[in-house]
């Protein structure tokens, strides 16, 4: 097969996802809560945060790995838990884990993924981590049985949605699981010939760890997903759900300070500081400002997701006290640009930027990123008696 040549940046992986998928699919992936503000909120935290570089370091040699819970990661990364993978690559799950597993990094399987535990489990030799979304206790128990039988390491608990979250996008385009096909969706596909021959030759996408002979179809998957979603669960829930797993427990949508000590205190191994890419609550702080506020102040592992979209954001995020960063979306739009090879490339890409900037940075390990490589600008001047300045000039720590 021939070798593509990688794209020069997300932002052509994202057009070329936009290309390859219908409008709805686009905006599943897109998409955010209410207005989508916190779409902007979440890159603004990124963006107004500056590095610090130390000149004159001999960065001839550099480490982007990382150690967590005794692990050697050789980058500091793993792909998020998403749903519905299978509407952008038929088995777009299984494309996400080997692409994953080929670059030494872990790979979350969604609640409501398109193919099962058991068989992401046999994709790629990688380290596979389960996501379960806050459910009825026998449908927990079930699937935490059946991700320990099928190897899964680390189980994932979705904190952030006891109910979901108000996506326009999907309300407006009818995105639904089963699809229906309005004319609308009807003519999306027809001017997306590619992705829909896809679609047709390998069958419409079930929500595969659902599926059983009571449930052999995406439409009673979807309602037996709703009706064991557990909008009461709470804390006591989670100190049963601690008891039934016995490896690592991470919580995932934290995005204050004090449920990080109700976390630990809980039991859990780590959090994943997450507003679910702006999915769920529309204004609630971008984990990327939680990050920096609580740093030295738990002592548990950060993990961080919402809004990662080069190797520079997730130097920031280290050198704020993330242990690891979760790709999202940026590992989405190398599944819709160009499937599989799309997410190596993307993955390939992000450690290159991640190389590059601790080049750059001059701090050549990024286990030894801190709080000194990093810094907050300050909002633009508007009081000098000039009245010249409205560059951001003035620096705080
Ligand atoms: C299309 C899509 C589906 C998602 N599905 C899930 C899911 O099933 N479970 C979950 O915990 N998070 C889910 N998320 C949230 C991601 O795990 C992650 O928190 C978020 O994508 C990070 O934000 P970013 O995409 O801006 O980087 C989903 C996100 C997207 C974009």
């Amino acid at each position: 097969m021939a070798v593509l040549t990688p794209l020069p940046d997300l932002a052509a992986y994202r057009r070329r996802a936009a290309r390859h998928l219908p409008r709805m699919v686009m905006d599943y992936v897109e998409g955010a809560a209410g207005e989508e503000r916190g779409l902007d909120r979440n890159r603004a935290a990124f963006a107004r945060t500056l590095f610090v570089p130390r000149r004159l370091t001999d960065v001839s040699r550099r480490e982007a790995g990382v150690t967590l819970w005794g692990r050697d990661y050789p980058l500091p990364l793993a792909i998020a838990p998403m749903g519905l993978t299978g509407v952008l690559r038929p088995e777009g799950d299984l494309m996400l884990a080997r692409a994953a597993g080929q670059a030494g990094i872990p790979f979350c399987l969604s609640t409501a993924s398109t193919s099962s535990i058991e068989e992401v489990a046999r994709a790629g030799d990688g380290e596979k981590w389960f996501q379960l979304y806050v459910l009825h206790r026998d449908q927990a128990r079930l699937f935490v049985r059946r991700a320990l039988a099928a190897g899964y390491t680390t189980l994932i608990l979705t904190v952030d949605v006891p109910v979901n979250g108000r996506r326009l996008r999907d309300r407006r385009s009818g995105f639904k699981v089963p699809f229906r096909l309005t004319p609308r969706i009807a003519l999306d596909a027809a001017l997306h010939p590619a992705w829909t021959m896809a679609q047709l030759r390998h069958g419409l996408p079930q929500l595969a760890s659902f599926a059983s002979a009571e449930a052999a179809d995406a439409s009673t998957q979807a309602a037996l997903l709703n009706r064991q979603m557990d909008a009461g669960f709470d804390w006591a829930a989670l100190a049963e759900l601690r008891a039934l797993w016995p490896h690592r427990l991470v919580l995932k949508g934290l995005t204050s300070a004090p449920e990080l000590a109700r976390a630990e205190a809980a039991g859990c191994d780590a959090v994943i500081l997450s507003n679910h890419g702006a999915r769920q609550l529309e204004d609630v702080a971008a984990p990327f400002d939680t990050l920096r506020s609580v740093q030295g102040r738990t002592a548990l592992p950060l993990l961080l997701d919402s809004g990662i979209r080069s190797g520079e954001d997730v130097v920031k995020a280290l050198a704020a006290g993330a242990r690891m960063c979760l790709l999202g979306r940026a590992a989405l739009y190398g599944l819709g640009a160009r499937g599989e090879a799309g997410v190596r490339e993307v993955i390939a890409m992000i450690a290159a930027e991640i190389d590059t900037t601790l080049a750059l940075l001059g701090c050549p390990k990024a286990r030894d990123l801190g709080p000194e490589h990093i810094q907050t600008e300050a909002p633009p001047a508007t009081d000098r008696p000039d009245g010249l300045s409205t560059q951001p000039q003035r620096i705080r720590a």
